[in-house]
């Protein structure tokens, strides 16, 4: 099965990612992409995007000669396996934007309309239960000239990596979810990850429609978690002597929730969890299902922002005109990806409430500079960022915060009132180190503790 040539159309966290992963274990991989720029950094060994392990994969797999990434579509059909894994991007009312996916099979159609033998296209961007089939299967039958079935196959392949740990959960994933349009398109499709895993992984085989539902219930699912777990942890914030660290205990012990989605604070951003929700929201709406639990998940995720201001500002009082550090851009640690991240929103409020922004965030920057331009004010290090700041704020939990003492906040920040939106720091050190925190989730019971008394 190795010398299957496997072809990925869309080339960003999820395509690059899972390309690389198939080229470094043997497979011939090609890589389509309609961005110029990102093909030619790709070429050139840069893989634009910040992700554990991918520079060393694409260089290797580059000078191999088994991935070979492509700025036009060309001899797609020479790939048996066709992996379609463009973005989805929100539109304005929450639905999904299927334009990309659809113009993506519309070209792969066209390559395999004078193509010969098996030919498999796998669905892998998220899309809304009943696109695969209502929209990109008559497209690819259309423009190939060719049915599903015999000589055409078709899959919906969602994808569950988490970015940060792409390459490892690729090559670790818990499980796979394949939805084939026959019986031939699933079995092609787990023959070649059998194969790249030495063995069966555990595997959900289903129909294109319910593994298309699997990815959203799973992620709005987390989304709802999460949103939970930030409501309980307001509450422990309001209550002397609550901890969340102690209550998530019982949630993860006694009420076994999943661990990954159990961290309280700033709440949940990147590009998966707050569009799959909107568009699972928009999708229920639509539907005539009653969407309120999905939807109530985002707007509690969007008070976080303000429940963190409401924190420095109990403490310090308002911010207009003080000069304020925020710590992490990237929408949590491991990753450059500053799509919908919190500590985004978190600058926007700032900046509403006019106050004197600086930021800082160990590879993010460079995306947090196109985006925020001359609004805000780019630190060379998170020192550099807290100096002479009256307010700091912990929005990316990046280890690299964790060096920053009390002593350092004390010394460098005018005042050091600082709110852990991300719970990374032991609240009674920094208390005891006289730093007037606030942590998302923990209310002091011992008064000596208390911010204002800690002065
Ligand atoms: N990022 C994640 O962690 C993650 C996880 C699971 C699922 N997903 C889903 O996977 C899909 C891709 O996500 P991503 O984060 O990799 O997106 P991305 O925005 O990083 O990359 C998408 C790529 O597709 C390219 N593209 C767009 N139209 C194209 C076309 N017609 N032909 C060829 N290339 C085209 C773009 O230039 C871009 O490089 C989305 O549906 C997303 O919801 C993402």
């Amino acid at each position: 099965v190795k010398k299957t040539k496997i072809a990925f159309v869309g080339l960003g966290y999820v395509g690059l990612s899972t390309a690389l992963c198939l080229a470094d274990n043997g497979f011939q991989v090609q890589g389509f992409d309609v961005d110029k720029r990102k093909v030619k950094a790709l070429r050139d060994g840069n893989p634009l995007i910040h992700e554990k392990g991918i520079d060393l994969m694409l260089r290797r797999t580059l000078r191999s000669g088994k991935f070979i990434p492509e700025d036009g579509f060309r001899d797609v059909s020479e790939s048996k396996i066709i992996f379609i894994t463009v973005g989805t991007p929100s539109r304005p009312d929450g639905s999904i934007e299927t334009e990309y996916v659809e113009s993506a099979a519309r070209e792969v159609g066209k390559q395999l309309r004078s193509a010969s033998g098996y030919h498999l296209v796998v669905v892998k961007s998220t899309v809304i239960p009943g696109t695969t089939e209502g929209k990109i299967r008559p497209s690819i039958e259309r423009e190939s000239g060719r049915k599903i079935g015999t000589s055409l196959g078709l899959a919906s392949n969602p994808e569950f990596l988490h970015e940060g740990a792409a390459v490892y959960e690729t090559l670790h994933p818990d499980a796979l979810v394949i939805g084939g349009a026959d019986k031939k398109s699933s079995a092609t499709l787990k023959e070649m990850y059998d194969s790249f895993y030495g063995k069966p992984q555990p595997t959900v085989l289903t129909t294109i429609p319910n593994a298309e539902m699997m990815k959203y219930a799973i992620n709005s699912g987390r989304a709802s978690q999460l949103s939970f777990v930030n409501t309980i942890a307001n509450y422990c914030t309001r209550v002397p002597g609550c901890d969340y660290s102690e209550v998530r205990k019982g949630l993860s012990l006694v009420a076994k929730m999943d661990g990954r989605y159990l961290s309280a604070g700033l709440g949940f951003g990147g590009s998966c969890l707050p569009k799959d929700a909107r568009a699972l929201a928009a999708a229920l709406k639509t539907a005539g299902v009653d969407p309120a639990l999905v939807s109530s998940s985002l707007t509690i995720n969007d008070n976080q922002v303000n429940e963190a201001i409401r924190l420095a500002e109990g403490i310090g009082g308002g911010l207009e005109g003080k000069r304020v550090a925020v710590l992490g851009l990237a929408f949590k640690a491991g990753t450059d990806d500053i799509r919908e991240s919190v500590s985004i929103a978190l600058v926007g409020a700032l900046l509403k409430k006019r106050a004197d922004v600086h930021i800082y965030d160990p590879v993010a920057m460079k995306n947090a500079k196109a985006l925020l331009g001359s609004q805000v004010t780019y630190a060379k290090s998170a020192k550099d960022c807290i100096r002479n700041s009256d307010c700091a704020f912990i929005a990316t939990g990046w280890d690299e915060f964790l060096r920053i003492r009390p002593a350092d906040f004390r010394r460098l920040m005018k005042s050091p009132i600082l709110v852990d939106g991300r719970r990374i720091y032991d609240q009674r050190k920094y208390l005891i180190g006289k730093v007037k925190i606030k942590t998302i989730g923990t209310c002091p019971a011992d008064e000596s503790l208390s911010p204002s008394d800690a002065m």
